[in-house]
């Protein structure tokens, strides 16, 4: 971390000092770590991992010598309380001294996935338990649990350990999952083999709802019944209900996700021996972090506690389903076996890592993922919280935002600026100053004196809008949106429940709405359609920020723990959910403004799991530095890991102002981001493409244009992605995922299956940059098509105007090369298919199209084509899922003129001079050019002029 000379100037700060707002440019890489708390500071935290070292000494001791793992766990299984009610395993879980019954059921669902919930038997008060609700699909009440008959329960005693067993046989693999008695434990059994372990380190404690002590009893230091951080005091009406419980991945190395964090991609322990340990656990809690660090495990702006552990044999995963803060210890291990209940027998070292969860309130609610691969773990999560939706087609074009464009004259001269430039971008957007005095939903009239009118302008040319509508209401009796949510209770509560909770934001005092009244949801959904947003069009889209919520002079610059939701609830078992259910209600909003409906848009920085439903998200306020733009790459990839896929980091950095090299590389990484923004602080110096001058100017026009060609390849992503859970940018263990030297890999990732990107991200024009090409499989170049055999290691010399990006072999990869100034302008645009020989001399793709805006494609409106090359033979045919329903028939029509206009063949080694086209039974031949020679020969048929929604084949001789 830099360490910043200069005075912090925090949001807090613009508010009241306007004058010296200009500070905030002078980027000084400082985040304010007083401000937020370590696990020492956040009392539940410390408890726990206090309890964990203890535990830690007791259970060595204990195990020395024994065959049998012993933990001092304090947990045991009651006597007689075990029985399977179909597909749950119930038992009733004690501590041996606190003698409050836990209640904990086990679920197996017909995937494998197997849910563990655990909560007293008779709690005190409720605990929060509705996350499941605003979280699974259908609200989890139609999980596919595994039919009653197909899972068998077996209990036997060995060694005095009495074990129960649920088994079950899925495809070629073996579940079964193995609760010991006494302690606690359970263990996952993939394949024979122990794979997620819980308790074996002895972690578990629950912290059980108790009556309130006498007053001088009540411990304090512990922060059980109060606790304060800085000038802030948390009341905790309930005292200490967290609960804490070690996970350990067995024979794995390497763990992902849990964003969000800066962390790398491969999650770095956080305790233990290593000397780049870091000494904090990993925190999920929603904060708004101004100037935030990198490589560290600070909360940020969203949280996704699912976690991913990967080695060359399996893929499992663990997701924690609890919207209360949480933190996570990270430590990896080599043990021995011996020991092992499972295999008495050998002596092997094997690897673990061991993981502790801890959350301050709620139920434990957590779920086992056993894979065995990664398509399967990614099928299995998708099953729980749903997949990423298709997004509408123009929100994976360049989008152009700062904060902030100044008036209507502003955006349209930006605007035509980007297209004199012949630079394509799909959405321009607006900031808070578009607002009247930061309402939202209102228009600064002097500045936007006629914003339908510069809303169909830009629809006219093919653009939209987007404005941002923040969270924080301005306390203004005057404010329609503030008067009715005020008059109809709307508002979250102070810890009291009768006063509705204040805080500053932009507009100075305001209030919350509480996304958790199903009425207030409503309602803020309603204020987005045409007839209640003033001067909106259906071509106006949604950004929500500082949805964490950010609260400039709350705890934490968030909302105080206590404060009150609908039901009662405390705002401590909901915050992580809360900007999802802001950005669900925006999302509903916009959907329900049309009909029949569209696809929303909306941008959000708040999220958790389940936001992927509801739009994109961007990693926050980062800043125009190297470290930043190279910090990106993990960010993005964690997200994609733990399933939210839509999202990218700021292109050029939010604080500070980049230089023209920093601001090139930077476009020539973001095209690769699955949602591509550039976005700049309001008080750095104006960024747009053309006032780099050249030669930068026509670096980041060919980066752009780039993006654009690829967009029937970035789609056809999302529909997979929407389909199968699978990451749309994926770390290169995804793709090869036996690959051990690749486990770590975050210079390089994939986009899909088929293209690998090595991002050039140092201050050096000319770059030296080494590649590592993966598996037995030819690479091509994706522009000169220069192939590279793997697996090899290769160094580049890369300069400015230059960017490694290599097609993998054995890929088909669809594109549209007409340039246009939008992308909406390209929907009937011919495509050019790349077909990228693979060493076996085939190749497959696909192709997925649909209106981009509808839902239609729900009844069928789609054309996907399965594309393979073989024998020298291309050929088109329609996907499994496309049925031959009468929207599929319009559609057809629709797109009946839309052809191939080139197909290009790379890696093909036999000169070749005609292709033979057959389509509806008619065969044509056309000529075709050949160039090149072995692997990067090139052949290409002009305008073979097959239609995309028709069976063809094409073969070359
Ligand atoms: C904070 C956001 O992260 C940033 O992108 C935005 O420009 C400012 N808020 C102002 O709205």
């Amino acid at each position: 971390m830099k360490s910043c000379s200069k005075p912090r100037v925090g949001y807090i700060s613009v508010l009241y000092l306007a004058a010296v707002s200009s500070l905030l440019a002078q980027v000084c890489s400082a985040v304010k770590r007083e401000d937020f708390k370590t696990c020492e500071q956040s009392a539940f935290c410390n408890r726990h991992r206090v309890f964990a070292e203890t535990m830690l000494k007791n259970t060595q001791a204990l195990d020395k010598g024994s065959t049998i793992p012993k933990t001092a766990s304090p947990y045991s299984v009651l006597e007689n309380s075990v029985s399977l009610d179909g597909h749950t395993l119930v038992a009733s879980v004690q501590h041996s001294e606190e003698k409050v019954p836990l209640r904990f059921e086990l679920s197996f669902m017909e995937s494998g996935v197997v849910r563990v919930r655990a909560q007293e038997e008779e709690p005190l008060v409720p605990r929060f338990d509705d996350t499941q609700k605003l979280v699974l699909r259908d609200e989890g009440t139609a999980l596919p649990y595994a039919s009653p008959g197909s899972i068998e329960l077996v209990t036997e005693t060995i060694d005095q350990v009495t074990t129960h067993t649920v088994s079950y046989l899925k495809g070629n693999s073996t579940f079964s999952v193995r609760m010991a008695e006494s302690p606690w434990s359970l263990d996952y059994l993939v394949d024979n083999k122990p794979s997620i372990r819980l308790n074996t380190k002895g972690f578990f404690r629950f912290e059980y709802l108790r009556q309130k002590p006498a007053s001088d009893e009540a411990d304090t230091a512990s922060g059980e019944w109060e606790e304060k951080f800085k000038t802030w005091t948390d009341t905790k009406p309930n005292g200490p209900e967290s609960f804490g419980m070690d996970i350990s991945f067995s024979g794995f190395e390497h763990v992902y996700g849990i964003p969000e964090h800066s962390s790398p991609l491969s999650l770095k322990d956080t305790r233990g021996g290593d000397k780049n340990a870091y000494d904090q656990p990993y925190r999920l809690y929603n904060l708004d972090v101004f100037e935030y660090e990198l490589d560290n495990p600070m909360a940020l702006y969203g949280s996704i506690p699912f976690m991913v552990a990967h080695n060359a044999d399996s893929t499992v995963g663990v997701f924690w389903m609890n919207a209360a803060e949480t933190w996570i210890d990270v430590t990896r291990e080599k043990s021995n076996a011996l020991g092992s209940l499972f295999s008495r027998s050998s002596t092997k070292q094997i690897p673990a890592v061991n993981t502790h969860w801890v959350s301050e309130s709620g139920v434990l609610d957590v779920f086992l993922l056993p894979g065995p691969n990664t398509a399967d773990v990614y099928r299995q999560y998708a099953e729980l919280v749903e997949p990423t939706p298709l997004p509408r087609s123009f929100s994976l074009g360049y989008h152009q935002c700062r904060w902030n464009y100044i008036d209507q004259e502003d955006v349209l001269s930006v605007s035509s600026k980007l297209e004199e430039h012949k630079i394509p971008y799909d959405v321009i957007w607006l900031d808070i100053e578009h607002t009247d005095g930061k309402r939202y939903f209102t228009w600064d009239s002097a500045k936007f004196p006629d914003p339908v009118a510069m809303q169909n302008e830009l629809a006219q040319a093919g653009h939209k809008l987007v404005n941002v509508v923040d969270p924080h209401i301005k306390r203004d009796s005057a404010y329609r949106i503030w008067k009715e949510a005020s008059d109809n209770g709307y508002f979250v509560k102070t810890r009291e429940g009768s006063e509705d909770f204040q805080g500053w934001c932009w507009p100075g005092d305001s209030n919350w709405v509480d996304y958790f009244n199903p009425d207030a949801c409503k309602w803020i959904s309603e204020q987005f359609h045409i007839d209640h947003y003033n001067q909106s069009t259906d071509n106006l889209f949604v950004w929500n920020d500082m949805n964490e919520p950010s609260v400039f002079n709350g705890p934490e610059i968030t909302m105080d723990k206590d404060a009150r939701h609908h039901g009662g609830w405390e705002h401590r078992d909901v915050h992580n959910i809360f900007g999802m259910l802001y950005h669900k209600a925006t999302a509903d909003g916009l959907r329900t403004r049309e009909s029949p409906s569209k696809r929303p848009f909306v941008l959000s920085r708040a999220y958790f799991a389940g936001s992927q439903r509801y739009g994109a998200i961007w990693t926050g306020d980062n800043t125009a530095e190297w470290s930043h733009l190279q910090a990106s790459i993990p960010m993005v990839l964690s997200n994609n890991v733990a399933g939210l896929h839509f999202i990218g980091a700021d292109v050029g950095g939010f604080f500070g102002n980049p230089d023209q090299k920093l601001l090139t590389r930077w476009y020539q990484l973001g095209i690769w981001y699955p949602f591509f923004r550039a976005h700049a602080h309001i008080d750095t110096k104006r960024r747009e493409p053309w006032l780099l001058g050249e030669p930068y100017l026509s670096y980041i026009r060919d980066a752009i244009r780039e993006r654009y060609r690829l967009l029937p390849f970035w789609y056809t992503l999302f529909r997979e992605a929407s389909i199968t859970g699978m990451p749309v940018v994926r770390p290169m263990w995804i793709e090869f995922p036996s690959e051990t030297k690749l486990f770590a890999e975050q210079d390089a990732f994939m986009v899909g299956s088929a293209i690998m990107v090595v991002p050039a991200t140092d201050s050096n024009t000319n770059q030296a940059i080494d590649v590592v090409f993966p598996s037995q499989e030819n690479w091509y170049d994706i522009k000169t098509h220069a192939s590279y055999i793997g697996p090899t290691k290769r160094q580049f010399s890369v300069d400015l105007s230059s960017t490694l990006v290599f097609a993998r072999g054995g890929s088909v990869v669809v594109t549209r090369e007409r340039h246009r100034s939008s992308s909406d302008l390209m929907k009937r645009d011919p495509f050019t298919v790349y077909v990228y020989v693979g060493r076996n001399g085939t190749a497959s793709g696909r192709l997925y199209v649909d209106d981009g805006d509808t839902y239609d494609y729900e009844q069928g409106a789609f054309i996907e084509r399965e594309l393979s090359f073989s024998g020298a033979k291309l050929t088109s045919r329609a996907s499994t899922l496309t049925k031959d329903t009468s929207a599929y028939r319009d559609y057809l029509k629709k797109m009946a003129k839309v052809r191939v206009e080139r197909l290009v063949v790379v890696g093909l080694r036999n000169p070749l001079t005609k292709a033979t086209v057959v389509e509806n039974g008619v065969t044509r031949e056309i000529e075709l050019s050949y160039k090149g020679a072995a692997n990067d020969a090139e052949c290409v048929v002009r305008d073979p002029a097959v239609h995309i929604g028709e069976d063809w084949g094409i073969t070359l001789s």
